[in-house]
């Protein structure tokens, strides 16, 4: 461990420059930054501590020869948002001495600042811990994972490096619909499912009666369940225990080639590629030339090692283990997520990887300033490198010039993208009203010979083909499942009806629980269904959804127009039905969202060149600066300023000014 004393005037200029040249000269490699709490008192020197990966703690490399695969346990935490996760892992590191002791609420696997600020994970996390237990030493394997139904597919990546889960419940909310979901993600893997009954320590936990759900929907035993409280502490030893006991160990062999699933990846500015592998066999150390089989392409690792859940290299990884490699792959296409990396000497059959992610919803994205195309593209391909799960076209727009469009599998991702864009790579953009794919069925002979197929799929509502060219319009279809206590269902029902959905199914998970099942149409949940749902039930009732496929629907094209000028980012897909509702509330919301300005808006909705609403802003008269009489010339300076930094957010549209969260807002509607 080494010292380094940085000026704080040089701190401000940005750490990672300096750790970046402090690395270089010296040779740290680990750009963890600890600012010493007790230097906080000396105000104009701040002291780093830079731990330095040199020879000697390279040679202290943990010898990974001594977890044969009967010491290993791959585990993943899955649970509905909230229920803990984090917490469980704080206190598991905690309790294996991979972090220090504190007894808080830290949640260190959660190391995004967009985690921290909304305090949700977003990412799965891997963190290897040694637990002793009985004479033997183990590694464990942990991956904390998300709760949030838009990210499930960092939980089904998860589970394909795990042969067990912790499915953690909330002991005062009991099951929900994410539990639901997860804990079948799990089934079907055929993984090994402990459930662990969490927050007993909240005053009104009811861990008996979450025991009789878990048996009651997952036919598990109740004497099964483990009752612990992750914030006290409470009986989290005894998850440990039971991890050993009932997860089955790997049943991978040395002696097979080296095989190693890359299950999750992330781009560090400096060092590349950073590949979260599993290895399903064989071993391998640094120095050795691997191949990943989707590019065919050769790379020398640089550097492996364990997670913990900092990386900490090794010299070696050995099947049934997981952790990382960095193998100079520098572009962000060669760390392909499920791809299989194996020996250049040992070419092997690659793994089955995963299902590629299938993208919900879809919005453009432009550079507020052209000039920025290139930059944000660069910022672009780096996320999608960490988050694979976004899908990437290029796209261009008569208004908004080049651009892409995403793809994204909620509205929560498509907020936690931007927000990362922005957070980590200082980029600031436009996004269009969010859509879902719709399908076309062509009936023109002209378009499908330019689309070069009968049946098209429409990701951008201002490429919706025009009914006489159509002969079947499809929407996507969700099956959704809402978990809430009775008293609510009345109210449930309505909501769901008005958003034309069909009741499938109703089941008592306990006397008063009520699981339903619905068929809903895709456009109709993905903006603020659940916001309604929350408020309806007081925010006891739960909902998650899975993909059901497509659905004949009678849709139309709803323009808007600001005093004559169609607005892009606004055009919007409608059931016939609703589009004239829809076209009024949207009218009216972007009345409220659009700021007066000198002169009267005309707001409009139109079918076609039909006009089906239309809403008025009234010219704005007053002159701002007027009270800035005599000579005060700094206050109308600060004032013109603080125009200006408003209207950095605007878009404009003709001379009109419409601030960049209005497209998204203007979508949201309230059904109570
Ligand atoms: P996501 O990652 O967003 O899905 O959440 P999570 O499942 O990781 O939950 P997290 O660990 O972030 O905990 C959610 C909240 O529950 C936090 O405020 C925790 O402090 C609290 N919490 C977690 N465990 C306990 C517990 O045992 N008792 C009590 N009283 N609160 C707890």
């Amino acid at each position: 461990m080494q010292l380094c004393v940085v000026n704080s005037a040089v701190r401000r200029l940005l750490d990672v420059r300096i750790l970046k040249v402090i690395r270089r000269k010296q040779g740290y490699s680990a750009c963890t930054v600890v600012r010493h709490r007790w230097m906080r008192h000396v105000p104009s020197v701040s002291l780093y501590c830079c731990k330095r990966i040199s020879s000697q703690s390279q040679k202290d490399a943990i010898d990974m020869s001594k977890f044969p695969v009967e010491n290993i346990r791959n585990f993943s935490i899955i649970a509905h948002i909230d229920h803990g996760k984090s917490t469980l892992a704080d206190r598991l590191l905690e309790l294996t001495g991979a972090i220090a002791k504190s007894g808080g609420n830290k949640q260190v696997l959660d190391k995004l600042q967009v985690e921290r600020e909304r305090g949700i994970t977003v990412k799965a996390q891997t963190a290897s811990l040694f637990y002793s237990h009985e004479g033997q030493t183990y590694l464990l394997n942990l991956i904390d994972t998300p709760g949030h139904v838009d990210f499930s597919y960092e939980v089904s990546r998860s589970i394909s490096a795990c042969q067990g889960v912790l499915l953690v419940v909330d002991a005062n909310q009991g099951i929900q619909a994410q539990t639901v979901a997860n804990f079948f993600l799990a089934f079907e893997a055929q993984l090994t499912i402990i459930p662990v009954i969490n927050k007993i320590d909240l005053k009104n936990a009811d861990p008996e009666r979450v025991e009789r759900q878990i048996e009651k929907v997952f036919d598990i035993p109740k004497e099964d369940c483990i009752k612990i409280s992750a914030k006290l502490g409470t009986n989290v030893d005894q998850v440990l225990k039971e991890v050993v006991k009932r997860i089955p160990p790997p049943t991978f062999s040395v002696k097979d080639p080296f095989r190693a699933l890359v299950f999750d990846s992330n781009f560090d500015h400096y060092r590349g590629v950073i590949a979260n592998i599993a290895l399903f066999g064989g071993q391998v150390r640094k120095g050795d030339r691997i191949v990943s089989a989707h590019l065919g392409k050769a790379y020398e690792v640089n550097e492996l090692g364990l997670l913990r859940p900092e990386e900490h290299p090794t010299e070696k990884l050995y099947a049934g283990q997981v952790g990382y490699v960095i193998a100079g792959m520098k572009e962000v296409k060669e760390a392909q997520i499920g791809d299989t990396l194996f020996l250049h000497k040992h070419p092997v059959e690659p793994l089955p990887g995963f299902k590629p992610a299938k993208p919900m919803v879809f919005a453009g994205m432009y550079p507020v300033d052209q000039s920025d195309y290139s930059s944000l593209r660069s910022a672009v391909e780096k996320l999608t490198l960490n988050d694979s799960s976004v899908t990437v076209h290029r796209d261009s727009s008569p208004a908004l010039g080049a651009g892409w469009r995403l793809g994204f599998l909620g509205l929560l991702h498509m907020e936690v993208f931007n927000q990362r864009l922005e957070q980590e790579y200082n980029a600031s953009v436009i996004v269009t009203a969010p859509t879902v794919p719709y399908k076309a069925v062509l009936s023109s002979a002209k378009l499908i010979k330019e689309y070069g197929a009968e049946e098209i799929t429409i990701v951008n509502p201002a490429q919706f083909p025009d009914k006489s060219q159509v002969s079947e319009y499809l929407e996507p279809m969700v099956c959704g499942t809402i978990i809430t206590p009775d008293d609510y269902v009345g109210k449930i029902m309505t909501l769901c009806l008005n958003r034309r959905a069909v009741q499938k199914n109703t089941i008592y998970i306990d006397e008063h629980r009520v699981m339903l099942k619905y068929l809903f149409p895709l456009n109709e949940i993905v903006i603020d269904f659940y916001d309604n749902l929350k408020s309806l039930s007081s925010g006891y009732a739960s909902f998650d959804y899975e993909d059901a496929g497509y659905q004949s629907a009678a849709l139309i094209k709803l323009d808007f127009l600001l005093n004559g000028k169609p607005v892009e980012e606004l055009t919007t897909i409608a059931h016939k039905d609703k589009a004239y509702a829809v076209g009024k509330a949207m009218c009216e919301r972007l009345q409220d969202s659009i700021p007066r300005q000198l002169f009267e808006i005309a707001i409009q909705a139109a079918i076609g060149s039909k006009v089906i609403a239309r809403e008025t802003i009234k010219a704005y008269r007053k002159n701002v600066l007027a009270k800035c009489y005599g000579g005060d010339i700094t206050r109308k300076m600060k004032l013109l300023k603080k125009q200006a930094e408003g209207k950095k957010k605007m878009r404009r549209i003709g001379n009109i000014e419409v601030p960049k969260d209005a497209f998204i807002n203007v979508l949201k509607r309230n059904d109570r």
